[in-house]
């Protein structure tokens, strides 16, 4: 009896994957976005665009997209890819060809709009954004983020390097619709992950988690444990586990 509910609590503990109703409750993840924006925009929002583009994109990109030895033309870049770059704040660029950063954005959300708008209406590309239903489910997403995220982010989402120079960056401050869209369009050496791979619901459960392991990164206190992972969990487990059978042994040492 007592071994029997040593194994449990052994293996209940140990798992990486804890149970429903445990310590990993889910933060609810806000902001979600129309996802086919950019396939009806008004007349004033493109002239904006416009504006926006020729002023800080024109040079490197080329006035008609076309591309110059300095930046790759945007002819078929996807709805997705633009907003990714303006919301992360990697584009305008600084110089050509150097791993661009996350950095606050340099344009306010509808000047962001519009040069997406701008753009899309030039660009034979997919216009419109990966949508992002989020919350989704917490212990699917940990699988989804150990299959195809930890291993170049870190499993703590803390970054990593990946070699060739490129960073996998730090994702404690990525929004939902940041990680969609980096999903949906893999920037730079992080490859694109498809619906086939990665469907709807498992980018909202990655998406979940990830948001879990900000949240655990910013309140600290109370569930630490958690946030340490299996590797202490089990700890913990074979601690427990094994008082009761250090107990179990004790008592069958007694009673002869
Ligand atoms: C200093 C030059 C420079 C400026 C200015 C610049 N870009 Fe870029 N852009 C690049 C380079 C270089 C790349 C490719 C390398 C990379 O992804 O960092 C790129 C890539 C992109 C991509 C991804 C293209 C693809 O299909 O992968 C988009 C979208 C983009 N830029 C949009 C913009 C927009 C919009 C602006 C203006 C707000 C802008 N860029 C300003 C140099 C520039
Ligand atoms: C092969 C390594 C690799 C894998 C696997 C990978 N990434 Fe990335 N990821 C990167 C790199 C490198 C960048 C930076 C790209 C750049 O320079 O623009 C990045 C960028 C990102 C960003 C943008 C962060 C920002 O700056 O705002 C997010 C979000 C992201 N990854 C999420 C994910 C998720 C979620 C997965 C799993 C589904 C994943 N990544 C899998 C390498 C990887």
């Amino acid at each position: 009896m007592i071994l029997h509910i040593a194994a449990l609590l052994f293996a209940q503990a140990s798992g990486g994957i804890p149970s429903s109703g445990n310590v990993l409750a889910t933060p609810a993840p806000t902001a979600t976005l129309d996802p086919s924006f950019a396939t009806h925009p008004s007349a004033n929002d493109l002239k904006e665009g416009q504006q926006l583009f020729n002023v800080h994109c024109a040079s490197c990109h080329g006035l008609y997209m076309e591309g110059s030895p300095q930046a790759p033309p945007l002819a078929d870049t996807d709805a997705g890819n633009v907003d990714f770059m303006l919301r992360t704040g990697r584009m305008p660029a600084e110089r050509p060809f150097i791993q661009e950063f996350d950095r606050q954005p340099m344009f306010s959300e509808p000047q962001i709009q519009s040069i997406v708008d701008y753009v899309m209406s030039k660009s034979a590309g997919d216009k419109v954004l990966p949508s992002v239903p989020v919350p989704g489910n917490l212990e699917h997403g940990r699988r989804v983020w150990e299959e195809n995220c930890e291993m170049c982010h870190a499993s703590t989402a803390h970054g990593n390097s990946v070699g060739y120079r490129e960073v996998a960056p730090d994702l404690m401050d990525a929004s939902p619709i940041q990680i969609a869209e980096a999903v949906r369009m893999g920037p730079s050496v992080m490859p694109q992950f498809g619906p086939k791979v990665i469907d709807n619901a498992s980018l909202s459960d990655v998406i979940t988690y990830i948001e879990y392991l900000q949240h655990a990164k910013y309140n600290p206190g109370g569930l630490q444990l958690a946030n340490l992972g299996p590797v202490a969990e089990g700890f913990v487990g074979w601690i427990v586990g094994m008082g009761l059978l250090v107990l179990l042994v004790r008592r069958i040492g007694s009673t002869e």
